[in-house]
């Protein structure tokens, strides 16, 4: 598949059967552009990058060697969980970076959304260098780019960017899911087998909570979101949510609003839940979430999470709200 634009003539991949094809393809289409060479991919385990492992451990075993970058921007219990299920069940060749006072070094006092994007993807970038350097013979890069990131985002937005590494270390790119919708991604994740928890798991951003955390991050408000966030999806899967609602998540914002907690004066943060469906991202429209969920979920927060005193819902739709907060 080459080009970055979708051919008016590629339907819609929506049945096993489609899926099958797709694979049977992409399989062919893989080893014929890797040979016996090596590929490296960023593993983050959300449903893209997850996806174009499957495809590739599919079309070239062991010759591709997933990395998972922990850059302290992933969400509760996350980093684990991949490391479980990629090399403990899939048997998958998996390096684990622990890079997270890295990022959050380099984010302290950056408050610009564009600019703490441009700096996880940069650092990024430099992690995968290192690692291509330690393991030598690497030819490509493999990425879960999938075609709402083409249509959307400049070249800042896009996580999947790999412009900017050193002259001597150019790899080729190996997108397989580049020309695919979100829902398409699923379809395709189920026919290669991944498990429902994977193949189902909502979009996560690349650069993960580091664009819910507003503004500049602080380590006591990422960990405030981290626990709301953990709340939220704990709450949702308890509730049947999980699964069914394309998107949700909090946002705890860079201010402080005055409350009370055990009678005294509490000045603290508010956070956000937002909870959206779609079908590719480009429009989505608001959960109706039961409103005795989401108090429970505000007694829950409010109470549990140090420094969250208040919990606000979001109702806008996209447009004219982007889904994300930055
Ligand atoms: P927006 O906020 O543009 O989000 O309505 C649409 C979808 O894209 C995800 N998103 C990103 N994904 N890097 C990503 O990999 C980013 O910088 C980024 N920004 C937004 C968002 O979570 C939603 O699923």
């Amino acid at each position: 598949m080459t080009g970055n634009v979708r051919p008016d003539t590629m339907g819609r991949i929506t049945t096993p059967e489609l899926a099958e094809a797709f694979i049977e393809e992409q399989i062919k289409e893989l080893r014929a552009q890797i040979g016996d060479k090596k590929v490296l991919l960023a593993l983050s385990g959300g449903v893209d990058s997850s996806v174009v492992a499957a495809l590739l451990i599919k079309a070239v075993g062991k010759q591709l060697v997933c990395v998972h970058v922990n850059h302290g921007l992933l969400r509760k219990g996350e980093p684990e969980q991949v490391v479980q299920v990629f090399r403990d069940e899939m048997d998958a060749n998996l390096i684990y970076v622990d890079a997270v006072d890295r990022f959050l070094d380099k984010l302290a006092g950056v408050s610009e959304p564009e600019q703490k994007r441009k700096i996880i993807g940069a650092e990024f970038i430099r992690v995968f260098e290192e690692e291509a350097r330690k393991l030598e013979g690497i030819d490509f890069l493999a990425q879960g780019t999938i075609y709402p990131d083409i249509l959307e985002s400049g070249p800042v937005k896009a996580h999947h960017n790999v412009g900017g590494l050193p002259e001597d270390l150019q790899f080729e790119l190996v997108e397989p899911v580049k020309l695919l919708f979100k829902d398409e991604v699923r379809v395709i994740g189920k026919a290669l087998g991944l498990p429902d928890g994977m193949v189902y798991r909502q979009p996560f951003p690349g650069p993960g909570l580091g664009v819910r955390c507003l503004g500049a991050i602080t380590r006591d408000r990422l960990e405030a979101l981290r626990e709301s966030d953990a709340i939220l999806r704990e709450e949702f899967a308890k509730n049947g949510l999980e699964g069914k609602v394309w998107q949700y998540f909090t946002v705890v914002p860079d201010f402080k609003t005055t409350g009370v907690k055990n009678d005294v004066r509490a000045y603290e943060w508010p956070c956000i839940i937002r909870a959206v469906n779609t079908v590719d991202a480009m429009t989505a429209t608001v959960e109706n979430v039961p409103f005795e969920l989401l108090q429970h979920i505000t007694e829950r927060i409010t109470h549990e999470v140090p420094g969250i005193n208040r919990v606000l819902y979001d109702m806008t739709p996209k447009p004219t709200g982007t889904i994300e907060w930055e």
